[in-house]
Order: C-alpha cells, then structure tokens, then sequence
C-alpha cells in the first residue's frame, strides 16, 4: 500500500487528479454557477475546514444551533466523489454521506447561497467562472508549501492513501505528483486575481496571526457587519481547540473509518494547527529544496508566507 494515490490518479489537464474525476470533468465544466453561492477554494491541507467554518457562520447570521450539522453537509465538496475512489473504501460506502459520495448532485439540490468548498485549480473550476461569465464570491486560502506539505503527508497516512517516509511524500509534492498538485499552478491564478472585486484571498498564516482581523475582513467581504462581541465569540468558536473538539467539523468519523482499516492512533484530522511545523519535521535539505523552489516560483512577485 506504498502510495495509493498514485495508482488511482493521473495528469487530467495539467492537474494531478484521481481518474474518476473525468467522470464528472464536464459536468463541472458545464456547471451553472449561481452567482449568490460563495466558492471556497484551497488547496488541500491549507486551512480550508477553518475557512469553511467561518464562512458558513458569518453567511448563516451566526446560527450556532444548525452550525451542529457537519459541516460537510453544510458546506459540500464540489468534487468529493471523484475522491472516494480506493477498493477499501467500497465496504465503507453506505457509512459515507450522500454529499460525498454523490456531490454534485448534493451541492445543486442547496438552497443559494450554498458555501461551496473545492480544492480544484482554477483551470478545472466551472467555465462561467473561468471565461467570467459569472462573477461568484470566491474566496482563497493559501499556506505555505511547507506546512501545507508536511500536513499533507500525515493525512494522506491518516486516509491510508500513502504508507511511505515524510521525504518520499516532499518529493511527490515537489514534482507535482500529489492530488491537485502542482501546488504553485493551483496557488497563483488566484493569487493574481486577488484584487478582483469577487475575489478574496487569505493565507493560513494570516488566521493564526489576527483571527479577528480576518473574520471582520471575510463579513465585510460576504457583505455582513459584525459587533465586536459577535467577532470575539466567533473567534473562540474557530480556536484550534474548540474546532478539535467539535464533531460537526473534526472529521472523527474519517478517522474512525480509515481507523478500521488499519489504526493510527497518533493520527488525527486537526493535527497541530501550527505555523511553522515544519521545522522539525523535515531536514534541512529539504527545508532547502522547498525554499529555492519557492524562489523560483515566486521571483517575479510580491506572494510571501
Ligand atoms: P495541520 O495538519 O498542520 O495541523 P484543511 O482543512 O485544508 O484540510 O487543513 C487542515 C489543516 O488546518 C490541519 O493542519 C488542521 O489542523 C488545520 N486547522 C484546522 N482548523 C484549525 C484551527 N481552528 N486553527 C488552526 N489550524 C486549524
């Protein structure tokens, strides 16, 4: 069970995707974007539970009663199916909600606005949005490739998708070969349209920094006032520990599933929530390798984490 994910998954225009996505390729494709529904998009491991969380709060006039249903229902994959893809999985299905394992059709049955999560690229979403047709709130987060890696790592070990060293999986980062990879192709389109008007884009290490600050910034964007008290509660609600502890968001059944499969206690979905694990995770040599790749990648732009 080495590396799973690479068994199951393939280039799909440029994005390293599990095959079964092309089975719903058009259909998302060809979507009918409703222009009052608000788009999440991330990469994967970037903070985008935490982006969700907020987002469906701040649009739903902080309704912490119906916040108790899991978040997935709330806030759906677009492309979540294409990801149950694995034989072992295939037991578990009737255990696996509709919203994943049939998301498209669950995310068009919502009533608008619907928060609608995604880690696809810019270059797989819906051709309304692409060719700007339709103009949807989206909103970006982003964190840096190394943190976003090493979390990565320990999820994909956590879904049992790969069974290999922390080094083996940097470097599956590094070329491009972990689902919806390559990393700067999905980071940088939204990046330059971050001062479109329907466009906000947020970085990990932002949250950590000035919770606050960012949740005034996301209700402004989604076109909401909040008081200082409504801001503080949020806050509390979206802190590391109460997120951990929360089922509606902590993905305790996911892990109770791949549990089953094979146990990994030490593993959980809400890991460290920390700015700069990486640190002493990876050696220096890699720590390197990522940064001379960021170097690259970001030598004629202003994009710093
Ligand atoms: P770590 O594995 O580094 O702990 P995503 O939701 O995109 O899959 O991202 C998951 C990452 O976000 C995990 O990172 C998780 O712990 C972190 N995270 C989730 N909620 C958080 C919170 N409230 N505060 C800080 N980090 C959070």
């Amino acid at each position: 069970m080495d590396n799973i994910m690479q068994k199951w998954s393939k280039d799909i225009d440029g994005v390293y995707m599990p095959k079964k996505f092309l089975t719903m390729q058009d259909k998302i494709n060809n979507w009918e974007v409703n222009e009052s529904d608000v788009w999440i998009v991330s990469f994967p491991k970037t903070g985008t539970t935490w982006t969700q969380e907020m987002v469906w709060l701040i649009l739903n006039d902080l309704d912490y009663k119906r916040a108790e249903k899991n978040l997935l229902k709330r806030s759906p994959q677009l492309e979540a199916a294409a990801l149950v893809r694995y034989p072992h999985v295939k037991f578990f299905l009737p255990f696996i909600p509709r919203a994943i394992t049939d998301s498209l059709n669950y995310v068009k049955k919502q009533q608008s606005p619907v928060c609608i999560k995604t880690h696809l690229p810019w270059n797989l979403l819906p051709k309304e949005i692409q060719k700007d047709i339709k103009r949807p709130k989206i909103i970006y987060i982003s964190r840096n490739p190394k943190d976003t890696c090493v979390s990565y790592y320990h999820f994909c070990r956590l879904v049992k998708d790969f069974d290999g060293t922390l080094e083996e999986f940097c470097n599956l980062f590094l070329y491009g070969k972990v689902n919806f990879a390559p990393y700067w192709d999905h980071i940088l389109p939204f990046w330059k349209r971050r001062n479109q008007q329907n466009v906000l884009f947020l970085k990990y290490e932002e949250l950590k920094e000035n919770l606050p600050s960012v949740i005034e910034r996301v209700a402004a964007f989604l076109g909401k006032k909040l008081n200082a008290d409504q801001i503080n509660k949020l806050a509390d609600h979206l802190s590391f520990e109460n997120m951990k502890n929360n089922k509606a968001v902590n993905y305790d059944w996911l892990v109770k599933l791949s549990s089953i499969y094979k146990p990994d206690k030490a593993n959980t979905f809400m890991r460290v929530g920390k700015v700069g694990g990486y640190k002493s995770a990876m050696s220096e040599e890699m720590i390197e390798r990522f940064d001379r790749w960021t170097r690259e990648h970001t030598k004629d732009i202003d994009l710093e984490f």
